[in-house]
């Protein structure tokens, strides 16, 4: 294409996308398609310096300030930052600082502050004599909005400050959505039918930008400083780390990732820790934001139109892209609930290639309004699953029809039921084979049983050829069959053999877990095994004593009572038990009441016990441990040196006496 007028195109495309963004806080394409389409401008008018205008995107910082608040023209203007995609081109940067400064082959190397590059909505505060007298957004960096009324209802910011505050200060940062408030919120979202929101920026934007300053404080929001605006008085300041103690001092929230870094090479090193590290924060960040340290530097190197020169931003790979949506398909899960998931044009987002992501229920699609055909937003952050948050609906197919979620379960066809009060939708058939395909993966999965050489295929093939079909019959597989089997030999036989056999000693728990009973995750099956230390003592339970456990709420307790009392659930305990899988917990806190009203007299010295050891050992099962010995004895322990009048009035009242072994069998079984 003629480059004026892809040029052109493309101006108009950003600027459509900077209104979405900035002033409706909808942005419609993830930042990391905006940024290709500023790079490939930005590039054009390298090319081509006659395209280049004053008022082209690349040259502005944000987008139209909308009429929602009462503008605000900032004292010092709020500039962007530039962006850089790999080290390569960090090195570039940290040249052209080098060549900036003056500073030739040999010279010490720079010093920068590296920080991480928080992903929210950059906000200015401006404090009067200590006092909080104006927030602002960016804006279009000359002009922002007034968002003081919001900003107050955020904890981490500052009302006053303390008296050594200056007359006139202002500080920039980030406003930001914490991930924990965020998921939060997208549960209630979800629990009331209502949509999910799409990530942590947009709901922080949005938050900070509602009509009702109430509204904004209920969110959660919080803050990070990161730089200083128009500063009047203070303490004088030579370098941008010292700014930040500064802030950190006077009470404002800095983020402790922060690092003084000699030379770009470990600048570099530092940015690949964090990027690794990324899913340990609780906010998003989308990259690491380096600063040359020395003011004097920065000020010497100054600023393009849009971005100081002295700063640059190392950009993450993306955790959000565009791709197909290709079909919307339903899974059954090992509950039965059924999951509408997008089957994706492949794409490489988050780390890997994703071509299926999840849609969560029938709400959700309905809500999204996503349809086959459309383009969509795939956003995979960490280990979470891919999610579909929305199509980009300036891409759809006018012809395009709206999604309807399937009535009848797609693998057993059994009519589906979406309870009442549920957001979700289950196959309510148990024999369901794609359940009971789950159940059994989820039962050699990891956190679970942790079955080697059980996964999904070979899962898939022993239901096919009818050597297993629930959880209980993993231990009564005909082996010969399985030796018979296409492409199956002996030494996969022996390993799968092996790997079953060594689950029948895992831990109560981790049993607990496998079972796949709804609500019942890994630490509420960990205070089962320790409260009841028993599998019996568990499925016995009645709900009102699995929920006086602390920390196990009333509902995880209704459903495993119920669980227990189900025709399914005795089977397959059964069938366990007849396997010889471990049904002890761990050490058990509630010890058997062995010598329930018994009174044991212990003289002398044993081996295995200190005094009050043994004493304690005793009362621990109930019983007592008096100094002397009565007609109510039980029994005397006769240790090392025993004490001639116990001996003597044990032999006179005729009270058994036992050495140590037999006191052990006696705390054991409460019998001589
Ligand atoms: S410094 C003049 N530091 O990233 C320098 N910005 O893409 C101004 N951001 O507009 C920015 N973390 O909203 C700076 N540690 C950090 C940051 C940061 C996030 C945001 C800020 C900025 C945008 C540029």
């Amino acid at each position: 294409m003629d480059p004026v007028e892809r040029a052109i195109e493309l101006r108009a495309e950003i600027a459509h996308h900077n209104a979405a963004y900035h002033t409706n806080d909808a942005p419609e394409i993830p930042d990391a398609e905006y940024d290709a389409l500023v790079r490939e401008l930005a590039a054009l008018e390298e090319a081509h310096p006659e395209l280049a205008v004053e008022d082209s995107p690349t040259q502005q910082v944000g987008g139209p300030v909308s009429e929602l608040f009462a503008p605000v023209e900032h004292s010092v203007r709020m500039m962007s930052l530039d962006n850089v995609f790999s080290a390569e081109e960090l090195a570039g940067w940290a040249g052209r600082i080098d060549r900036g400064l003056d500073l030739g082959e040999g010279s010490a190397p720079v010093s920068y502050v590296a920080e991480l590059k928080i992903d929210g909505v950059a906000c200015s505060l401006r404090y009067e004599d200590g006092h909080l007298v104006q927030a602002a957004t960016r804006g279009n960096g000359r002009v922002g909005e007034d968002i003081t009324a919001n900003v107050r209802g955020i904890a981490s910011i500052p009302q006053t400050l303390s008296s050594s505050a200056p007359p006139v200060l202002e500080v920039r940062g980030e406003v930001y959505l914490p991930i924990a408030t965020f998921n939060a919120l997208n549960e209630a979202q979800e629990a009331a039918g209502e949509p999910r929101y799409v990530n942590p920026r947009n709901t922080a934007a949005g938050s900070l930008r509602q009509k009702d300053p109430a509204k904004t404080a209920s969110r959660g929001l919080a803050f990070w400083s990161y730089q200083l605006g128009q500063v009047e008085g203070g303490p004088e300041l030579t370098s941008h780390s010292e700014a930040l103690d500064w802030l950190g001092e006077l009470g404002f929230p800095v983020n402790p990732e922060r690092r003084v870094v000699d030379g770009i090479n470990e600048v570099s090193a530092l940015s690949d820790s964090w990027l690794e590290r990324r899913h340990e924060f609780d906010y998003d960040i989308d990259g690491a934001v380096v600063k040359v340290n020395s003011l004097a530097r920065q000020r010497s190197l100054g600023s393009t139109a849009k971005a100081p020169r002295w700063a640059i931003a190392i950009k993450f790979p993306p955790e959000e892209r565009t791709t197909t949506l290709l079909d919307i398909q339903v899974s059954i899960g090992r509950t039965g609930k059924a999951t509408p998931f997008a089957v994706l044009e492949p794409v490489f987002v988050g780390g890997s290639t994703v071509q299926m992501a999840t849609l969560h229920n029938d709400d959700q699609v309905r809500l999204k309004d996503v349809r086959p055909g459309d383009t969509v937003t795939v956003r995979k952050a960490g280990d979470v699953i891919p999610e579909v948050l929305g199509p980009v609906l300036s891409k759809r197919d006018p012809a395009s029809t709206a999604w309807e979620f399937p009535s009848d379960c797609p693998v057993c066809s059994v009519p589906l039921v979406r309870p009442e009060d549920e957001a979700h939708t289950f196959c309510v058939n148990p024999a369901c084979p794609a359940q009971q395909q789950a159940r059994i993966e989820y039962f050699a999965s990891r956190g679970a049983m942790d079955i080697d050489g059980l996964g999904d295929k070979m899962v898939q093939r022993l239901i096919e050829e009818g050597l297993i079909s629930d959880i209980g019959d993993i231990y009564s597989i005909d082996w010969e069959r399985v030796g018979a089997m296409d492409r199956v030999g002996e030494t996969t036989v022996t390993n799968l053999q092996n790997a079953i056999e060594v689950t029948k000693t895992r831990p109560l728990a981790s049993l607990l877990v496998a079972l796949g009973v709804r609500h019942l995750g890994p630490s509420a099956a960990e205070l089962l095994a320790k409260s009841f230390g028993h599998m019996d003592r568990i499925a016995s339970a009645t709900a009102e004593e699995i929920a006086a456990i602390d920390g196990v709420g009333p509902k995880i307790a209704s459903v495993v009572a119920e669980y227990f009392r189900s025709d399914v659930a005795i089977e397959l305990t059964e069938k366990f038990r007849a396997a010889g899988l471990n049904f002890e917990g761990p050490e058990v806190v509630d010890i058997p009441q062995t010598l329930e009203g018994k009174a044991v007299v212990v003289t002398g010295g044993l081996e295995g016990f200190s005094r009050t050891g043994a004493a304690d050992a005793i009362k621990a099962r109930g019983g007592k441990s008096p100094g002397s010995v009565s007609k109510k004895t039980f029994a005397v322990v006769l240790g090392n040196e025993p004490g001639a009048s116990k001996v003597t009035k044990a032999e006179e009242l005729g009270i058994p006496m036992i050495d140590e072994a037999a006191f052990v069998a006696l705390l054991d079984s409460g019998e001589l």
